[in-house]
């Protein structure tokens, strides 16, 4: 059983969704001790941004500079952990109605083809089936309905960028309103680790 973690709030220890990701990975930790997790915390790694040159740098990275192979192979890297693990857990705030640049900067070295989805004569299919998906969504406003809900570029992105990667096991705890005030934030922090407390949505993968 492979766990992967993955934060991308910039707020440190102010951020919710770090909050509620250890949250999700602990409970998920008590039902199996013996869970392997791998994590990652994009906000201080800082994933580069996708190149041309990481795309067309050749798979043996012969010839390729050092910057450049460096660069090739740690998105490699969160390819394999991403196509290993069995329950995926991301810290997802919604910034400027999307996402974190530094997610989608992760999810770019996801998306490669013949390893996370392929193009068939019926249509696109994705390759990383099985997995369970754990979003941790956090928002200063409120999204969950129309017309705010038009707005939400945040978890309609991860749902379908996931979907395309074949992942249809995708839960949301979500904590919104964030920014409303106080007891805005303090009831919707509740209500999230609440969910997750019950455990009911974390099951994992087989
Ligand atoms: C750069 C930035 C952009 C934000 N953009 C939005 C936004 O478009 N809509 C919204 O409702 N909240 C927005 N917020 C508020 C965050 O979603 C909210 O504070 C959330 O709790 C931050 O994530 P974290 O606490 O999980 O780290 C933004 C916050 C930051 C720092």
């Amino acid at each position: 059983m492979k766990i992967l973690h993955i934060d991308s709030g910039i707020l440190g220890e102010h951020s919710v969704s770090r909050r509620l990701t250890s949250a999700i990975v602990s409970q998920l930790k008590a039902d199996r001790p013996d869970a392997e997790i791998t994590y990652r915390d994009l906000a201080s790694e800082r994933v580069p941004h996708l190149t041309g040159a990481q795309i067309m740098a050749p798979a043996d990275l012969e010839g390729v500079d050092a910057a450049l192979a460096a660069d090739v192979r740690i998105g490699r890297q969160m390819l394999e952990e991403f196509l290993a693990a069995d329950t995926v857990v991301v810290g997802a705030p919604m910034y400027n109605f999307s996402i974190p640049s530094q997610l989608k900067a992760w999810i770019d070295r996801l998306a490669v083809a013949g390893k996370t989805f392929r193009y068939t004569e019926a249509g696109p299919e994705g390759l990383a089936k099985g997995k369970k998906l754990i979003v941790a969504s956090t928002r200063g406003g409120h999204y969950s309905v129309a017309p705010a809900s038009a707005m939400d570029h945040q978890e309609t992105y991860l749902r379908s960028v996931f979907g395309f990667f074949g992942i249809t096991d995708i839960e949301f705890i979500r904590a919104e309103g964030l920014n409303l005030g106080a007891d805005q934030k303090q009831f919707a922090i509740a209500e999230a680790e609440k969910t997750i407390a019950e455990g009911n949505v974390l099951k994992l993968a087989s």
